[in-house]
């Protein structure tokens, strides 16, 4: 069975747009069999990384803060996909971001050159194998996640796993209840998530589908 983490960074949790479009996603997933773990850092105690290295020098794989990081390790160590789900807050949240940070420890600092830049990988204990985006934002253009996707590309780079994928909807304030059309987008979000876990992909036919402009400039 295909364990998946994912992360949903939103100070809004579990009423936000990022829910929204998060919820048929990980259904979608579920019914492709996989055992879906979803956590919110707005809700849990997770200080900010103190920078000392010591989980890759002094402490290999070991973070001495003993806060609610300790029970996400190993939920992330067995997953095999990580999804980052989070909205574009120019350009994350600091739910999101601290979380990131303290993902240190499941680092190998190997510092080997790849494509011509320093990289490291997630150490031999991590399954990750692949890493998933899912945002969304309140403006108008697909641009407005240029920088988010790129974290997330780097992320999946540095951490030497393949990147599957991102969800991005802007003008995502379509996606509120009783609306009609999100719908659509909501639909392609869940078979997106069925994708993921069965192919190891988005495909890109489903992103366009979640990413579509659902109203004129003037309206969103
Ligand atoms: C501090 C802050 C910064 C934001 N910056 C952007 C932005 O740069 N681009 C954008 O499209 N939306 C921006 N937004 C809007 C959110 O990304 C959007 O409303 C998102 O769907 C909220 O998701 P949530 O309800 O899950 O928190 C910003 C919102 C906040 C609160």
């Amino acid at each position: 069975m295909t364990r998946v983490v994912v992360v949903n960074g939103s100070p809004n949790a579990d009423k936000g747009n990022t829910a929204r479009l998060l919820k048929p996603f990980i259904e979608g997933m579920r019914e492709a069999g996989a055992e879906v773990r979803l956590l919110y850092p707005k809700r849990m105690n997770i200080k900010p990384c103190g920078g000392t290295l010591s989980c890759w020098d002094k402490h290999p794989g070991s973070c001495g803060y003993r806060d609610d990081m300790q029970s996400a390790y190993p939920l992330l160590r067995q997953a095999e996909i990580l999804v980052l789900a989070t909205p574009v807050y120019i350009p994350l949240p600091g739910e999101m971001q601290n979380f990131l940070n303290r993902l240190c420890p499941l680092i190998d600092p190997v510092r080997e050159k790849r494509r011509g830049r320093t990289r490291a990988r997630f150490r031999s204990n991590v399954g990750i194998e692949r890493i998933a985006l899912v945002s969304t934002g309140g403006w108008y253009e697909k641009g407005n996640f240029d920088t988010v996707l790129k974290v997330a590309e780097e992320f999946a780079e540095t951490t030497s796993v393949e990147f599957a994928g991102a969800l991005l909807r802007p003008h995502a304030h379509v996606l509120r209840p009783g609306d009609p059309k999100g719908d659509a987008v909501l639909k392609a979000a869940n078979e997106a998530g069925r994708a993921l876990v069965l192919t190891g992909k988005i495909p890109k036919s489903l992103a366009d589908a979640v990413g579509k402009p659902l109203v004129s400039e003037e309206e969103a």
